[in-house]
């Protein structure tokens, strides 16, 4: 009782001892591209800090800092040319960790349509990194980060302004009549992507059944990238060991190859993106032999303006139709911008309407059902791309798996899976090589789907289809089974049509008045009415 006194006595008038927290530091985040390293070194000095913050983007000064007992302060200026911002960072030395607290409440990571929850770029103001991160609090210890073949940040306040066109229509390329099918290394892999992975999956498109399913683009997304040789040619790293000899595989598979860049000196990975190098980049591409380049907004938001997207985007159109060689133009700056005015005139073949999907019901059902106002966009040689496909991942049901799949076909969006192909369930094999609904998704009118009528947490979507065909999903977004009902008034659809589930494979016969059907919490039930 007695010690207990004292104590409370004497702990008010200790002075908080500073700790010295000179070094580098190092916290891992989960972010939209798996995880990320963030670093700060750090210098403190008769308790002022200065030093770097280091993330994949690029270096930025830490200013102004002060250290005072295990708390401490200090302002990053995150450098854009012409647009510098500042951000103040407090943290806590807690232990051996510096606790950083992030200083303004921000949206959840990827969320929303409509380019909210992008990765990288001119985020919010907050903690370190300020709008790389969701709103958790960032935890530092010391470490160096691990050696990577990403490329060395960037000086955004010195870099050579490059030229933009004036803006003009190009000619369409004649290319993704139909919406792109094929797979992408990004939603499985992240940047632990391979040469012998790029392989076996080509393999696997083939002996799964895929390729005669109608995919054929093996796109290799962020993390193949390493530095420019004397010319100024990008090198791929030593991951990929010869990019021509991997194009020839898959070619000789009776597939394509597609590549990923960004407008940016820095990929959304942090890897050498093509600023300043579209055409060597372009013809480089094309002399691999590449089929399909994803050209991806990232550290170009460091640069340019969203007004600017237009002529950044038709740089690379315009490269890429320099070289002669086709290839699929894939637009992703997340919808911003009212891309679906512009993209077909710069060169692109279809374009993200929105941030990341993530391999969760939340994410594909928000992307998914929000795409309704954009459909009167999409059209032969020209898509709108709600991401790529997270079947197969694991995280959602096959009830689910098929929503998303049957969504994706009403949309005709592009179906470019995002799984291990070399280790497929039989569901998802099932739900990707679904030949019916592929076969909407595929269908030659391009015209896509939109919401036909919503009650409650149901929806029915109907999508035109050739020969006056209609494909209708009805969908169930809520907790529990419910009816789902379809009138063919609504469809203008007069007597009987036949309908045929897409998913049983069953005839249901001549139907008079419409369709209900019990579809399953979170779940579809799609059919194909033909007169
Ligand atoms: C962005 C894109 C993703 C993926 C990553 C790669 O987040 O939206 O699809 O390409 O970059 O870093």
């Amino acid at each position: 009782m007695r010690t207990i006194c004292i104590l409370s006595l004497i702990a008010p008038l200790a002075l908080p001892q500073t700790k010295d927290i000179s070094g580098t530091w190092l916290a891992k985040r989960q972010t939209g591209h798996g995880e990320m390293e963030l670093v700060h070194e750090l210098k403190v000095n008769d308790g002022k800090i200065t030093g770097t913050q280091k993330m994949p983007f690029g270096d930025s000064p830490i200013v102004d800092g002060k250290i005072e007992g295990d708390q401490f302060e200090f302002t990053v200026e995150m450098g854009s040319l012409g647009n510098l911002q500042k951000r103040v960072v407090t943290g806590k030395i807690v232990g051996d960790e510096l606790h950083f607290v992030p200083a303004m409440p921000g949206p959840p990571p990827g969320a929303g349509a409509g380019g909210q929850g992008r990765p990288g770029g001119q985020g919010r103001p907050g903690g370190p990194g300020g709008g790389m991160f969701s709103n958790e609090p960032v935890v530092a210890r010391r470490g160096a980060p691990t050696p990577s073949y990403r490329a060395p940040s960037v000086d955004y306040k010195s870099l050579p302004k490059v030229e933009l066109p004036a803006l003009k229509e190009l000619p369409y390329n004649g290319l993704a009549k139909t919406p792109p099918m094929g797979w992408n290394s990004w939603n499985k892999f992240r940047t632990r992507i391979d040469d012998k992975t790029v392989r076996g999956i080509a393999d696997a498109m083939v002996a799964s059944g895929m390729k005669d399913a109608g995919y054929q683009y093996i796109n290799i997304d962020d993390g193949w990238e390493w530095k420019r040789d004397e010319k100024g040619a990008l090198q791929p790293n030593p991951n990929f060991p010869d990019m021509k000899a991997l194009a020839d595989y898959v070619h000789s598979k009776g597939l394509k190859l597609g590549i990923y860049s960004s407008p940016g000196p820095r990929t959304c990975g942090g890897y050498e993106g093509s600023y300043g190098h579209e055409e060597i980049d372009a013809r480089t591409w094309a002399a691999w032999g590449i089929d399909y380049l994803k050209y991806d907004w990232c550290s170009a938001s460091r640069i340019w303006k969203d007004d600017d997207m237009p002529a950044v985007y038709q740089r690379m159109g315009e490269a890429l139709r320099k070289t002669g060689r086709p290839i699929v133009f894939s637009l992703c700056q997340y919808g911003r911008a009212k891309v679906q005015e512009w993209g077909p005139k710069v060169g692109g073949n279809l374009w993200r309407t929105t941030g990341d999907i993530r391999d969760q019901w939340e994410s594909m059902a928000r992307i998914g059902f929000s795409q309704n106002d954009l459909s009167p966009h999409a059209r032969p040689g020209h898509w709108n791309d709600p991401d790529m496909l997270e079947i197969g991942n694991g995280r959602m049901s096959p009830v689910e798996y098929r929503t998303h799949f049957s969504l994706w076909a009403i949309l005709a969006a592009p179906l470019i899976a995002g799984n291990d192909l070399r280790s497929m369930t039989p569901d998802a094999k099932e739900i990707l090589t679904n030949k019916e609904v592929i076969a909407v998704n595929q269908d030659k009118l391009g015209k896509a789907g939109y919401r036909l009528a919503q009650n409650g947490e149901t929806e029915v979507w109907a999508r035109p289809l050739d020969k006056g065909d209609y494909a209708v999903a009805l969908f169930n977004r809520g907790a529990a089974d419910a009816d789902v009902t379809v009138k063919w008034a609504d469809l203008k659809l007069n007597g009987k049509p036949k309908a045929r589930d897409l998913w049983t494979h069953a005839d249901l016969g001549r139907l008079a008045d419409g369709f209900t059907a019990k579809a399953p919490s979170h779940g579809v039930v799609m059919i194909r009415v033909s007169r």
